[in-house]
């Protein structure tokens, strides 16, 4: 058993280093946030339009399918034979009629149940039978492991713990109610995949963007066109546990202001050759925010900026990496130009985003650190040490703080 970690003193509002370095704790991490209590993201359904598509994924480091059955249900089996254990699904999507592991051939259906074992009943050799499965060997005990799933607004989302809330539970009214305004009904599309391998340690993509603070300081190009800045209107949003968040925001015009002196990100010239990549629509849906960024944890962060919509998958590999896989979509109701002008957005974020390239380096230089330091904290106070259910403007790290919170109770940190 992993060892506790010891936080004493200010509390969530003072991060050890070694919650992102230690390998004991990120074990435990694995088991309590991701292969218990949670939901993690899958994909989405519009990856799996039809019976038989299946596309190979994870929840937390464990490998697992997304698949739709012959009766046209989301099924999410673990990638693991049931027989020796082997990774037998080693294509990242495609239709099968089942599933065959090439080890010793052992063969499921869409559902993960087994339904051929070669040589069960032994071979006929010189009229004796050798061999084969014991005769109470039955195949109903032997199917793939079976994840729980839920599914709302086309988004797929599944769980190793039987016991688990419903997903509506686990994120809260108001989490919840700002979920369903992004996936508010129209079926989704697919637009594309980016994916990034990132030295850090997991938590850090979730603070980042938990983080409004660097926000507007960090990212040239959302100071310079107002797209998120500390003058703008916003709101910060928990669930009753504080695990998830919502950061909320309606962009303003960009340009010089009190938030942008002495701020070294923010150049009075900069102009686009092609403000294309600007070409905002208000969409209907939106209501009045134009950015909400929803972390759910463990898992993922779910980008509405402005017109540019993805999913951003966390899949955990060892404290000090993850990888990041974003998967850019769109809705059917979306005419071309739409959908170009969302593609467009999208140079905005993914790997070599104007602005998430940021991200992606400012948490591998903080990670660099928390290894070489080892006996420091983070300081989570701005806005002050409490949590806070909402707040109306963004000057504060207390969706961090909530985070911590959450995690010291899940993670029984001694206090
Ligand atoms: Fe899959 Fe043997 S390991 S059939
Ligand atoms: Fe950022």
């Amino acid at each position: 058993m992993a060892a506790a970690l010891d936080w004493k003193g200010e509390g969530s509002s003072r991060t050890p280093f070694d919650a992102y370095t230690s390998e004991a704790l990120y074990q435990r991490e694995l088991e309590r946030l991701f292969y218990s209590r949670h939901w993690c993201y899958i994909g989405l359904e519009a990856e799996i339009p039809n019976p038989g598509d299946f596309r190979r994924t994870e929840v937390g480091e464990r490998s697992v399918i997304m698949t739709r059955d012959k009766e046209g249900k989301v099924v999410v089996v673990e990638n693991a034979c049931a027989h020796r254990g082997m990774q037998f699904c080693r294509e990242r999507a495609g239709n099968a009629q089942d599933f065959r592991c090439p080890y010793h051939q052992w063969n499921y259906d869409l559902n993960g149940n087994l339904t051929g074992v070669p040589f069960r009943r032994g071979v006929r050799q010189g009229g004796r039978i050798n061999g084969g499965m014991p005769s109470n060997f039955d195949p109903k005990e032997h199917g793939l492991r079976l994840l729980r799933v839920s599914t709302r607004g086309g988004a797929v989302f599944a769980s190793f713990d039987p016991d688990v809330e419903s997903f509506e539970d686990f994120l809260g009214p108001q989490i919840l109610a700002y979920y369903d305004r992004l996936f508010h009904g129209p079926k989704l599309t697919v637009l594309g995949y980016t994916r990034q391998r990132i030295p850090s340690n997991w938590k850090l993509m979730q603070e980042n963007i938990k983080d409004p603070y660097h926000a507007g300081l960090l990212h040239t190009w959302f100071v310079n066109f107002g797209l998120w800045r500390a003058d703008n209107p916003a709101r910060l949003v928990t669930d009753a546990r504080h695990r998830h968040g919502a950061m909320i925001s309606i962009r303003s015009g960009g340009g010089g202001g009190e938030v942008t002196r002495n701020v070294t990100s923010f150049k009075e010239r900069m102009t686009l050759h092609d403000d294309r990549f600007l070409d905002v629509v208000h969409e209907p849906w939106w209501g009045e925010p134009t950015v909400v960024m929803l972390t759910l944890m463990p898992s993922v962060i779910i980008q509405q900026q402005v017109n540019a919509l993805s999913t951003r998958r966390i899949r955990p590999s060892g404290p000090g990496v993850f990888d990041y896989v974003w998967t850019h979509f769109g809705f059917e109701t979306d005419d071309d130009t739409m959908t170009r002008r969302r593609l467009r957005q999208a140079n905005l974020f993914g790997p070599a985003g104007f602005v998430s390239a940021d991200d992606g380096e400012v948490i591998e230089c903080v990670q660099q650190s928390f290894a070489q330091v080892k006996h420091g904290h983070v300081y989570n106070e701005l806005g002050g040490q409490q949590v806070d259910d909402h707040t109306d403007h963004m000057v504060s790290e207390t969706l961090v703080r909530g985070m911590y919170q959450y995690w010291r109770e899940v993670m029984e940190a001694k206090s």
